[in-house]
Order: C-alpha cells, then sequence, then structure tokens
C-alpha cells in the first residue's frame, strides 16, 4: 500500500472508531425505533446518528466522494459513482441486535474508486475490533493479517442469514440450511451479516449465505474476505455486481474448493 493509501485507510478508520463511541454511548435505544419498510425492519436514532457523522466525516477526507448509505435511501450504484470515489455505509449491521442488546453489531464503510472496491473498515466497538481491507494488499484484523480458514464443510461452522426483511424468502433460507446441517459441523446466525463475512475471513467459519442482502450488508465485508483468500459469490456462484442487492455465497478457502454454488 502506498503512504498515501495507508493514511486514508487510517483516516476513514479513525472516522469508524470514533462513531462507535455513538452507539457505546447509546442509551433508551428502544425508545427512539422507527419502522421502515417491509417486516420488522427499523432504524433507531443512533443509525441515523451514526449515519450523519460519517457523512460528515468521510466527506471532509474525500471532498467531492459520493455516498451510498443504509439510511439515505439509495440502494443502487448510480451512474455518477462509476467515476470519482463512493462510500458505500451501513452505519449500524446488526440493527435488532443493538436495539435489544445482541451482539455483535458494526458499522461497516467500503470505498470504491471509479467504481471498483478499493479499501474497507468494519469496526465492532464493543470489543475494539477494527478490520481493514486494500484492494491487493490483504485484510488485517487489529494489524493482524487474516486468513480463511482451509478446512472441508464437513469441519466447518456454517453462518446464514434470514432475509428477514423478505419474508418471501424465508421458505428457501430453510430448504437451505436443511440441506447443509448435515454436511457441516452445524449452523450459526448471528444478525449481523458484516460480522458474518467477517468470521468467514477469520477463519471462524468456513461458509456463509442468505438469500438477499443489500449492497452496503456486504460491500465492505466482500473485500475483506477476498483478501483473506476466501471466495464471495451470489448463490448461484456467478461473480457480485456490487451494483446493487444480490444473494450472498461466502466460504473460505477449504470449503471454496467442494461448494461452488447452492
Ligand atoms: C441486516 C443484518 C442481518 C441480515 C439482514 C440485514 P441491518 O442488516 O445484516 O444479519 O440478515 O439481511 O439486512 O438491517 O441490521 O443493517
Ligand atoms: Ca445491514
Ligand atoms: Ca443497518
Amino acid at each position: 500500500m502506498n503512504p498515501t493509501e495507508s493514511i486514508l485507510l487510517e483516516k476513514i478508520a479513525g472516522a469508524a472508531k470514533e462513531a462507535g463511541k455513538i452507539m457505546l454511548e447509546a442509551e433508551d435505544i428502544r425508545h427512539t425505533i422507527k419502522a421502515k419498510s417491509g417486516h420488522a425492519n427499523f432504524v433507531t436514532a443512533f443509525d441515523e446518528r451514526v449515519q450523519e457523522y460519517l457523512f460528515a466525516e468521510l466527506g471532509a477526507i474525500l471532498p467531492g466522494a459520493h455516498f451510498v448509505g443504509e439510511e439515505e435511501g439509495a440502494e443502487v450504484f448510480k451512474e455518477a459513482y462509476e467515476t470519482g470515489y463512493t462510500f458505500c455505509i451501513d452505519p449500524i449491521d446488526g440493527t435488532s441486535n443493538f436495539l435489544t442488546g445482541y451482539r455483535p453489531s458494526v458499522i461497516s464503510i467500503a470505498l470504491f474508486r471509479d467504481g471498483d472496491s478499493y479499501l474497507s473498515v468494519v469496526y465492532e466497538p464493543y470489543h475494539r475490533l477494527l478490520f481493514t481491507a486494500a484492494k491487493g494488499e490483504g485484510a488485517y484484523l487489529n494489524g493482524s493479517r487474516l486468513h480463511s480458514s482451509k478446512e472441508p464443510l464437513s469441519r466447518s461452522l456454517v453462518s446464514f442469514g434470514t432475509s428477514p426483511y423478505d419474508p418471501e424468502l424465508m421458505e428457501k433460507s430453510f430448504e437451505l440450511c436443511k440441506m447443509i446441517l448435515p454436511r457441516c459441523i452445524d449452523l450459526r446466525r448471528s444478525g449481523s451479516a458484516v460480522w458474518d463475512i467477517c468470521q468467514v475471513a477469520m477463519g471462524v467459519t468456513g461458509m456463509f449465505f442468505e438469500c438477499k442482502l443489500r449492497l452496503w450488508d456486504f460491500a465492505a465485508a466482500a473485500l475483506i474476505v477476498e483478501e483473506a483468500g476466501g471466495r464471495i459469490t451470489d448463490l448461484n456462484g456467478s461473480k457480485l455486481s456490487m451494483r446493487g442487492p444480490s444473494s450472498i455465497l461466502c466460504t473460505g478457502s477449504g470449503v471454496s474448493q467442494e461448494v461452488e454454488h447452492l
């Protein structure tokens, strides 16, 4: 990584850590809930506050950058984002965890350059876990290099997401669970897709899948897991478009040898 890139990554990480304080200091979270469209899709005042903070800080770091953020509404990558810098942010991934006190919840920031994944920062404030990646330069957790697991599926934990805001996908999600459970050690459901993908990057789990995620749910973590030697595609095994919602199949290097699609 050249010095300019590492300074940029450091500044973005600094903004994520500061934003993490908003989550750590949050009180009375349930009283700030607003419902969004879709089943059990909530936003709290803190999701909005973290996003506002990041838009302001990151906008000052890279003036002129575009923003795609969960609480901003735009779901797809617009043509204007194909040139220059674009941040894709999930201010709090794991909002239902955040408002109930279940863990984890994380801040997710992806930076695209001319439409391509460039830098990623994911921050879990409760244990001060900082995941970073730069295209072609590896992925790190608090400065230590990450490597996905070489274990086969039969010796791996598998996590999955339930696509909770798209109830029409419930049958399919649980059909996949029934198919995979007998082939792995066991299944896990964390409540944060960003965290789940980072767990594959860490080599803790061997695989993660979810029938539908939005761009901000996977943009940053996708680069992290790829830089850790894992693979991330849609459920059919096709390359991610990184331009809008998608199904997700993410595998460590071991499981990648045997599972190419679901
Ligand atoms: C959700 C979480 C969850 C996943 C959902 C996401 P949010 O994001 O990542 O694990 O199952 O599909 O939408 O709403 O907590 O930011
Ligand atoms: Ca999310
Ligand atoms: Ca969110």
